[in-house]
């Protein structure tokens, strides 16, 4: 599979970038999100939330583990579910299994998981990965697909 290196020089940039990517996700995608604490991976997240017209206002889901927005495909014209995970907080599969995470990233929606790697090993789904890097430069970000 190809490669891609991006790099970003602001957070619109990176929800702009967010709002390309969207355009190759359909449902039962599952996308791991990886990267440092405000490394952009929320940023990317609006933007994908951007491309399927979310209403919600799309900010890390840190202390709840997981937000729900509905949107709507703008090829296809029918609603979408996006999951957006947060692991951060995670410290066992018991939690996963709380949350009810096997039958979630089964249901028909888009799953976005920030802070994938902290749940993997529990996970037997193939992920996609977006990683997330600080530079030298303040406001850039390197984005790998
Ligand atoms: N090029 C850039 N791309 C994205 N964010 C940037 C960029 N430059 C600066 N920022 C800033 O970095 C922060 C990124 O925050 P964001 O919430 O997206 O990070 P995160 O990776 O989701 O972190 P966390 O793990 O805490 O959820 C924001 O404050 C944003 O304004
Ligand atoms: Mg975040």
């Amino acid at each position: 599979m190809m490669k891609w290196k991006y790099l970003s020089n602001s957070p619109e940039e990176t929800i702009e970038l967010g709002k390309k990517y969207a355009r190759r996700l359909k449902l039962k995608d599952v996308i791991g999100l990886q990267g440092q604490l405000g490394s952009g991976k929320t940023q990317f997240v609006k933007g994908i939330a951007k491309y399927f017209n979310v209403k919600d206002i799309v900010n890390s889901p840190t202390f709840l583990i997981l937000n729900e927005y509905i949107g709507k495909d703008p090829v296809r014209k029918d609603d979408i579910k996006i999951n957006h995970f947060d692991f951060y907080r995670i410290e066992s599969i018991n939690e996963l299994d709380i949350l009810g995470f096997d039958d979630i990233i089964n249901d028909n929606s888009i799953c976005l998981i920030e802070w994938c790697e902290l749940a993997e090993e529990y996970m037997n789904t193939n992920l996609r990965k977006v990683k997330f890097d600080y530079s030298n430069r303040e406001n850039e970000r390197i984005i790998d697909f």
